[in-house]
């Protein structure tokens, strides 16, 4: 593979030695292979018997192959304990990979569906988050997620969990799974509850759907940010106004080239979003389904063509898009339309 020219391999060296941000990663895609068939062989027919088994499945025919593969790693996902054990294994990763600021995504939705309480589970995560705080991992907030194709009755449920249990971690309720499946504009009562409850609107879109799908989205959620978003390319018009209001695209390059979200990874319109002023930051999605690393991320950027500015604002970006927790600072959706409020 070509070398990097000398300046951006160094800014990666940079900005890796200054610590990087993260902003759209899931957790149970964070399981390393090695747990995955160490779960998986408390089964009689072992869906992983080793960890080639498992790296075989990442490669995906399409959208569906990774949706069913991420639902397979949740089926194996049987008790608090496990779900501690996948938690350790994402802090394990953002200490080795020097993330000093991580927002993940947890699915009480799923959680529910595997059939286990979720106020054990939040208190297994919130122990193993705690503690990666306390050595000096950095920060790490939780964004409650549901799975679009569930409906806005699974998402309320999320957010009634959270109003009866609150989760002073979490910052943040999205939406992720098939976008095709049901309209942006079915959820607006269930994005109307956010801002009472502190949480900022996020939503997947723009992954597999057209620019048509974060169109709704913008209409509808009015999501700080959006995590792909990288469709929107298509339309100029609709680039502009994620540019006029700041809409942050937190994008993932590995995850669009292994699920085919972009036929010719080659020419992903990441750098295109970038110089049109749009605010994209660069994430590793399912960092244990995909195989990639945060900086792998960046590298993936710079071989794109990506220049130190280009480089540096991205990881800007990150950092400006950090959520803070809390009763109305967001945003009300179907509000002004203005960008919610982040840390910045
Ligand atoms: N898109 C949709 N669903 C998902 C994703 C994603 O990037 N990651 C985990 N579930
Ligand atoms: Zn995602």
């Amino acid at each position: 593979m070509r070398a990097l020219p000398g300046p951006v391999a160094n800014e990666l060296l940079r900005l890796r030695s200054a610590g990087l941000a993260e902003r759209h990663l899931h957790l149970e895609g964070a399981i390393r292979p090695a747990t995955a068939v160490a779960l998986a062989a408390r089964w009689p027919s072992s869906l992983f018997p080793d960890g080639a088994a498992f790296r075989a499945r990442r490669r995906f025919e399409d959208f569906r192959g990774f949706l069913t593969l991420y639902r397979d790693v949740c089926r194996l996902l049987r008790s608090p304990a496990d779900y501690a054990r996948v938690a350790r294994d994402l802090t394990g990763r953002l200490r080795r990979e020097r993330i000093v600021d991580a927002e993940v995504y947890v699915s009480p939705a799923v959680v529910e569906r595997i059939g286990l309480d979720w106020v054990d589970v939040r208190d297994a995560l919130e122990a193993v988050f705690a503690a990666h705080e306390r050595r000096g991992g950095g920060r790490l907030a939780v964004l409650l997620d549901s799975v679009r194709q569930w409906g806005p009755e699974a998402a309320h449920r999320v957010l009634d969990l959270h109003e009866r249990h609150p989760w002073s971690r979490a910052v943040g309720f999205g939406l992720g799974g098939d976008e095709a499946a049901v309209p942006a504009s079915a959820f607006r009562e269930v994005y109307r509850r956010l801002p009472r409850l502190g949480l900022a609107p996020l939503v997947h879109a723009g992954e597999w759907a057209g620019p048509e799908s974060v169109a709704q989205a913008l209409d509808a959620l009015r999501p700080v940010r959006i995590a792909h978003g990288i469709r929107a390319a298509e339309d100029p018009a609709l680039v502009r106004r994620l540019a006029r209001l700041g809409t942050f695209l937190d994008v993932c390059l590995a995850s669009n080239a292994a699920t085919g979200a972009v036929a010719d990874p080659s020419r992903h319109p990441v750098r295109r979003l970038l110089a049109a002023g749009v605010r994209v930051t660069l994430s590793t999605d399912d960092p244990g389904l995909f195989g990639t690393t945060l900086l792998g991320e960046y590298r993936r950027l710079a071989r794109l063509g990506a220049g130190v500015g280009e480089l540096r604002a991205v990881a800007a970006h990150a950092r400006a898009a950090a959520l803070v927790g809390g009763p109305s600072r967001h945003g009300s959706a179907g509000g002004s339309g203005r960008a919610a409020r982040t840390r910045s």
